[in-house]
């Protein structure tokens, strides 16, 4: 596994994401034994990077993020959780309860990172920071951080941040290149801010395209390799694959290892613009 270090700390280029785990926007325990499935084979593969949020499930995904953690047995510090709080909890009071609550589903004493998951229009920034930087102080989160912060929110949230903000994440993919167009992955990339990329490969044309075909076919891997080394190859940027298919999570881990070289990082830089 390659490794991106930021402000001293070291994160996994490939991290698993929990969308659909436990459910989508609310809790559906009927499928439980087949997301706990996925969890524990994530983490016998080896993956510690763990992107959750209170919205997922209701909070369930976080309930069976914990229970999966506790039964494999891997040390917390051998992990780094990531949390979100969400949009209609981002005054001070709830966002210090969305906090607390999340930490008690997931069984844990602190998280790695804590996001903003989507700005809201007639939030107070300083206000939900204010709330942001005392988690910090009291060891409740390791590192803060935003999600979908255009350049403007971005700057903003840094500027509000006591500790270096430590990522924006944001749809990122071969076919989605709004942060390019948009210029927040020229500042992340300048200013020290991590790119987490999430939907990495959830569009389909990943698998009609030819040029990811060609070099899928020329480096024995998948299509969906090379879409997640296109972005691991980049320069502060990870990403988030989510899988319930143990093949496919392997496959995706072991695309961080995947370089690909500056002819075909420009042809697929060239292609679906
Ligand atoms: N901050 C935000 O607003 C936000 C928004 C969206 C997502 N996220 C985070 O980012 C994570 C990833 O994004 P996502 O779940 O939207 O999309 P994704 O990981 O790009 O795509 C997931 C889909 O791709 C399939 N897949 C994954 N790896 C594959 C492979 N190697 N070969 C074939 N199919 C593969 C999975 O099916 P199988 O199960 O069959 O493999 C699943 O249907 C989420 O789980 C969540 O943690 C954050």
């Amino acid at each position: 596994m390659r490794y991106e270090t930021i402000h001293n700390q070291r994160i996994p280029k490939i991290g698993f994401g929990t969308w659909a785990i436990g459910g989508q926007t609310s809790a559906d325990p009927v499928d439980d034994e087949r997301s706990l499935g996925a969890l524990h084979s994530a983490l016998e593969l080896g993956y510690t990077h763990f992107d959750t949020a209170e919205f997922y499930a209701a909070g369930h995904a976080e309930v069976l993020l914990g229970k999966a953690i506790r039964e494999h047995g891997l040390a917390r510090a051998e992990l780094f959780i990531t949390s979100k709080v969400s949009p209609e909890h981002l005054d001070y009071d709830n966002v210090l309860r969305s906090c607390t609550n999340s930490l008690r589903r997931l069984g844990m004493d602190y998280l790695d990172l804590y996001l903003i998951h989507w700005p809201q229009a007639g939030m107070k920034l300083e206000e939900s920071f204010r709330a942001l930087n005392q988690l910090v102080r009291e060891g409740k989160v390791r590192y803060l951080g935003v999600s979908n912060f255009n350049l403007k929110l971005l700057t903003k949230a840094v500027s509000l941040c006591e500790t270096p903000l430590f990522t924006n994440q944001v749809s990122y993919s071969v076919p989605d290149r709004t942060v390019v167009d948009n210029g927040v992955l020229e500042y992340c990339q300048q200013n020290d801010v991590l790119l987490t990329a999430y939907s990495p490969v959830l569009r389909r044309n990943i698998k009609s395209n030819p040029t990811l075909r060609a070099i899928a076919q020329s480096r024995g891997v998948t299509h969906f390799q090379v879409a997640l080394a296109w972005l691991t190859t980049q320069p502060r940027v990870i990403t988030i694959p989510m899988s319930f298919n143990p093949q496919h999570q392997a496959e995706n881990l072991q695309a961080a290892d995947l370089i690909l070289s500056e002819t075909e990082m420009e042809q697929l830089g060239r292609i679906m613009k």
